[in-house]
């Protein structure tokens, strides 16, 4: 099953490892790149044509554009190029030849890897799941499950890492809600989660947590089909018209964990990280809790945590900005980059939660734009309010430089934050 966190594996590790000092800033290799143009080319060990895009209106255009594809299952992408497919697919670029897909019977519903129309159906179907009512019903669950382990971490402490204590917790709690996962059966699914997707499990580990997560969501599926409830995931069973199949509900229910479950626990702990060590910025928003809102978007423009993820296909030869793209090239957004486009914005690499709204590709831009992104907001909305008013003399419990950084993935942040109070 690709990945696009393969990426990394051939990725130049500079463009990826950010500094200690400042570790809220673009990786130095990627930072430096900023003078070599909005879209240039990039090197990758196996040799595959690539681009870098680090201009925000590039960007924009890459991901609004569809004849850049993410459906890796017909095209693919740099990291599943042989060399001499690599040649191959230069030759007939040459040529001005576009990309022929491969032909696949399609049965899965990893729909974050399709085009239009085949992404456009399931999108749709999820899309009218997310309601105003469920999202409501999510945010008031949102702060009680905040307060409980706010409460906990108070009554244990002082002193908590706040990834495992809190910034985990929430949003693998959110997803539980949104699928109708049992209370009883809760514990069991972070657990397997939790080593899933952690960079401290051995292949093994993830190996066997990643089968026990799919049994158990293909248990979740057929209790749905046998008793709907009122949560999202029975929702999709009942409401498709032609109905999804079981492999398709199990896929789709694991992208969403997928999507949903690190990407905001790493906003949360990361965020936490960054006020922290901006007092001004933590003090006005402290003066002005009306702020949070702007302070939520600044931290995900700031931080842009998905450091490479986001990579298309050419799929024919396209002109972006002034750089021809030639067909079958992948493209690499540099989103921490183009959230810093000094052509957009003045002070780009300063935290300023009062700076006016500027817009940003944190959650994407196009068909694929985050599904999730209101849940998001609202688990940051109200995870970064509760805890500084709850603890309002939280500090860091080691020296800065102690904060172990997550360099190796694909998604930024802290693997533990140590924090303490009192
Ligand atoms: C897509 C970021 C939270 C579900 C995306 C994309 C980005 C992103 C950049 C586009 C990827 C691409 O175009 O290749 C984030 C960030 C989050 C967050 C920074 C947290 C702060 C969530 C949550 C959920 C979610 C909470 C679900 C509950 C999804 C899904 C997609 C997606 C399903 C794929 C949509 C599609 O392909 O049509 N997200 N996300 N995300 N996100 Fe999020």
């Amino acid at each position: 099953e690709h990945s696009p966190t393969e990426l990394r594996s051939i990725v130049p590790t500079e463009l990826l490892e950010r500094r200690s000092g400042c570790p809220f800033d673009p990786a130095p290799g990627l930072a430096e790149r900023r003078g070599r143009g909005a879209v240039q080319p990039l090197e990758l060990a196996n040799g595959a044509r690539s681009f870098l895009v680090t201009g925000f209106d590039e960007a924009r255009q890459v991901l609004g554009d569809q004849r850049f594809s993410n459906d890796r299952v017909r095209y693919k992408d740099a990291t599943q190029l042989q060399a001499h497919e690599v040649a191959e697919l230069a030759a007939a670029a040459e040529r001005g030849e576009p990309v022929r897909p491969a032909e696949v019977e399609r049965t899965d519903g990893m729909f974050i890897f399709m085009d239009p129309p085949e992404h456009t159906r399931i999108r749709r179907l999820l899309q009218g799941q997310f309601t105003v009512r469920r999202m409501r019903a999510l945010e008031s669950r949102l702060s009680e499950i905040a307060v409980e382990h706010i409460e906990a971490m108070l009554a244990a402490g002082p002193g908590a890492d706040l990834v495992r204590a809190y910034a985990l917790p929430l949003p693998s709690l959110m997803i539980c809600e949104l699928l109708g996962v049992d209370y009883a059966d809760r514990d069991t699914f972070q657990d397997n989660t939790g080593v899933a997707l952690s960079s401290d499990s051995t292949a093994e580990e993830r190996a066997r947590a990643g089968g026990e997560l799919y049994a158990f969501i293909a248990k979740l599926v057929a209790d749905k089909r046998a008793h709907p409830s009122d949560d999202l995931l029975s929702g999709l069973v009942h409401d498709a018209d032609p109905p999804l199949t079981d492999a398709q509900l199990i896929d789709i229910a694991l992208v969403l964990l997928g999507a949903g479950h690190e990407t905001t626990a790493n906003m949360l702990a990361l965020g936490t990280y960054a006020l922290l060590q901006n007092p001004d910025q933590l003090a006005a928003l402290r003066a002005d809790p009306s702020l949070i809102d702007d302070a939520v978007e600044e931290l995900l423009r700031y931080l842009s945590i998905i450091q490479l993820g986001v990579s298309r296909i050419a799929t024919e030869t396209v002109t972006v900005g002034d750089v021809e793209i030639p067909a079958g090239a992948t493209v690499v957004v540099a989103t921490p980059e183009a959230n810093r486009d000094a052509r957009r914005l003045s002070t780009p690499d300063s935290l300023d939660v009062r700076r006016d709204r500027a817009p940003h590709l944190a959650f994407g831009h196009g068909v694929h734009q985050c599904i999730g992104q209101q849940l998001a907001r609202a688990e940051m909305k109200v995870g970064f309010t509760e805890l500084l008013t709850r603890i309002p003399d939280l500090r860091l419990a080691v020296p800065a430089g102690e904060i172990p950084l997550r360099n190796d993935m694909l998604i930024f942040g802290v693997h533990a934050l140590p924090v303490t109070w009192g």
